[in-house]
C-alpha cells in the first residue's frame, strides 16, 4: 500500500472514530429527550417509548410454589422449571434449550405457535414430567405487546427480525393457549404473559428489594421499571399510589444521533424507520454494522485492496459473537470469515468492531441513567439493575463501558446504580410474575 493509500484509510478511521462517539454531552442530551418521550409515553402523547405497564407490581419476596416457563425471545427457546422459596430465593429446575428453525420466524402464525407447544411436549418427555398433572406456565414473550390483563396481551409489531404471518394484532397467550390444546396440553395454564424485561425485574427484585429496573442486552434491547400507576394518564388505575411494572420498549427510542452507516442498515431492515436504539446497540445488528463499515471501506480500494472477501458479502453474516472474537486479545477472525486477510486489513476490521460496540455500550449505559434520574434525578438513592443477555454477559468489555460512561455523568455518585446479572432472568422471572399473578388471585 502506499503511502496515501495510508493516510486515507487513517483519515477514515478517524472520521470513523467521530461518527461512532458519543461524548458524556451528548450522553447528557440523549437524557434530557428520553425523559421527554417517556413523559409523552405517559401521558399517551406521541412518543417513540411505548410505556406498556404490566399490571403487576415488583414481587415481595414471599411468593412461593412451583411454575413452568416458556420463553420465546430471540434464537432460540427455553422451556424452564422454577421454585421459588417465599423467601427471595428462586431455585431454577430442568431447563430444554430449542434453536427456532429460521423459517418459522417469517412463516406462517400458527406453525410458530405449533412449534413453541411441540418444545414444551420435549420439555415434558425429556424431563419425564407427568403430562397429566396440572401446572401454571408463565409466557415470556419478548416482544412489544399492549397488555390486556396480567395473561393476556396484544402483539403490536414483531421486533428482531421475526415476521410470522398472521400474529400482529392477535392476543398472543390466546395463540399459545389454541396450540397448547392442538397438541392435547390441557393440563397447562397460561399464567401469566410476560415481557422478558419484566421477568428480568422480577428476577432481580425477588432477591434484593432495591433493584429497580430490568434490563435486556442481547439479540434486542430494551427496559422497565416501576412506576405510579398514577402517571400512567392512558390507564386509569384502581389507587394512583400502586405500582406497576412498565415496559419502556426503549429499542424504539429514536431521538438519536445517527450516522449514514445506521440510516442505511435501518433502510435496509424488516422494520425500517423502527427500534432505532435497537439498531445501534443489541447483539442483532452490531455484526450487520460492522459489516457494512468494512464493505464501504472495502469499495473505497482501503481494505483487501478493493475486493470484499466472500464473507463479507452476506446480509447479517457477522454476529456481535463473532465482532467480540475478531477484536478481543487473541484476534480470532475465523467467525468472521477473514482468517486469511492481510494483517493490516484484520486491524482495521478489528479496530471498527471496538467502534461500533463502544458506542453501543455508551448508549446502553445512557439509557440506564435516563431511567434511573428518572425515578431519582439526583440519585439520592442506591439501584440496582438486573441485566441478562449475551451482549452484557458475554461481550468483553462491555459493561466496563457502559460504567466508565455513568462515571463521567454523576462521578462519586455513579456506583449508587449497580449493575447485577440476571443469568436466565427473563424465564425465571417470568414463573415469578405468575406466582405474583397467583398470589392476587387467592
Ligand atoms: C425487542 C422487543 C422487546 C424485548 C427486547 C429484548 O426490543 O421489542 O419487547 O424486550 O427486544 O429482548
Amino acid at each position: 500500500m502506499n503511502n496515501s493509500a495510508a493516510r486515507d484509510r487513517t483519515d477514515l478511521l478517524s472520521r470513523l472514530a467521530r461518527e461512532f462517539q458519543l461524548s458524556s454531552g451528548g450522553a447528557r442530551e440523549i437524557i434530557v429527550h428520553f425523559h421527554d418521550e417517556m413523559r409523552r409515553g405517559l401521558a399517551g402523547e406521541a412518543s417513540s417509548l411505548k410505556m406498556l405497564p404490566a399490571f403487576v407490581p415488583r414481587p415481595r419476596g414471599t411468593e412461593r410454589g412451583s411454575f413452568l416457563a416458556l420463553d420465546l425471545g430471540g434464537t432460540n427457546i427455553r422451556v424452564l422449571a422454577a421454585s421459588l422459596d417465599g423467601n427471595g430465593r428462586a431455585t431454577p429446575g430442568p431447563v430444554s434449550r430449542f434453536a427456532i428453525p429460521r423459517e418459522l420466524t417469517t412463516g406462517a402464525g400458527d406453525a410458530l405457535f405449533d412449534f413453541l407447544a411441540a418444545s414444551v411436549g420435549a420439555f415434558f418427555h425429556d424431563h419425564r414430567l407427568d403430562a397429566c398433572r396440572p401446572y401454571d406456565l408463565a409466557f415470556a414473550f419478548s416482544f412489544p405487546f399492549l397488555p390486556l390483563a396480567v395473561a393476556a396481551g396484544r402483539l403490536l409489531s414483531w421486533t428482531k427480525g421475526f415476521a410470522a404471518a398472521g400474529v400482529e394484532g392477535q392476543e398472543v397467550a390466546a395463540l399459545l393457549r389454541n396450540a397448547l390444546r392442538r397438541r392435547g396440553m390441557e393440563n397447562l395454564r397460561v399464567a401469566a404473559l410476560v415481557n422478558d424485561t419484566v421477568g428480568t425485574l422480577a428476577a432481580g427484585s425477588y432477591a434484593d428489594p432495591a433493584c429497580d429496573m430490568g434490563v435486556i442486552l442481547g439479540t434486542g434491547t430494551n427496559a422497565c421499571y416501576p412506576e405510579r400507576a398514577g402517571r400512567l394518564v392512558k390507564y386509569p388505575a384502581a389507587a394512583p399510589e400502586d405500582e406497576t411494572i412498565v415496559n419502556i420498549e426503549w429499542g424504539n427510542f429514536d431521538r438519536l444521533p445517527a450516522n449514514d452507516y445506521d440510516r442505511e442498515l435501518d433502510l435496509a431492515s424488516a422494520n425500517p424507520g423502527r427500534q432505532r436504539l435497537e439498531k445501534m446497540v443489541s447483539g442483532m445488528y452490531l455484526g450487520e454494522l460492522g459489516r457494512r463499515i468494512v464493505l464501504a471501506m472495502t469499495a473505497r480500494g482501503l481494505l483487501f485492496r478493493g475486493a470484499a472477501p466472500p464473507a463479507c458479502l452476506e446480509p447479517y453474516a457477522w454476529t456481535a459473537e463473532h465482532m467480540a472474537l475478531a477484536s478481543g486479545d487473541a484476534g480470532d477472525f475465523s467467525g468472521l470469515g477473514l482468517t486469511g486477510a492481510a494483517t493490516a486489513d484484520k486491524r482495521i476490521v478489528g479496530e471498527i468492531c471496538r467502534l461500533v460496540a463502544r458506542r453501543a455500550a455508551r448508549l446502553a449505559g445512557t439509557a440506564i441513567a435516563a431511567v434511573v434520574t428518572w425515578l431519582d434525578p439526583a440519585l439520592d438513592m442506591a439501584h440496582t439493575v438486573a441485566i441478562d443477555g449475551a451482549l452484557f454477559a458475554k461481550y468483553p468489555g462491555f459493561p466496563e463501558q457502559m460504567r466508565t460512561l455513568l462515571g463521567e455523568l454523576y462521578g462519586d455518585r455513579a456506583p449508587r446504580i449497580a449493575f447485577t446479572p440476571a443469568r436466565d432472568g427473563s424465564g425465571i422471572g417470568a414463573a415469578i410474575v405468575a406466582a405474583v399473578a397467583a398470589a392476587s388471585r387467592e
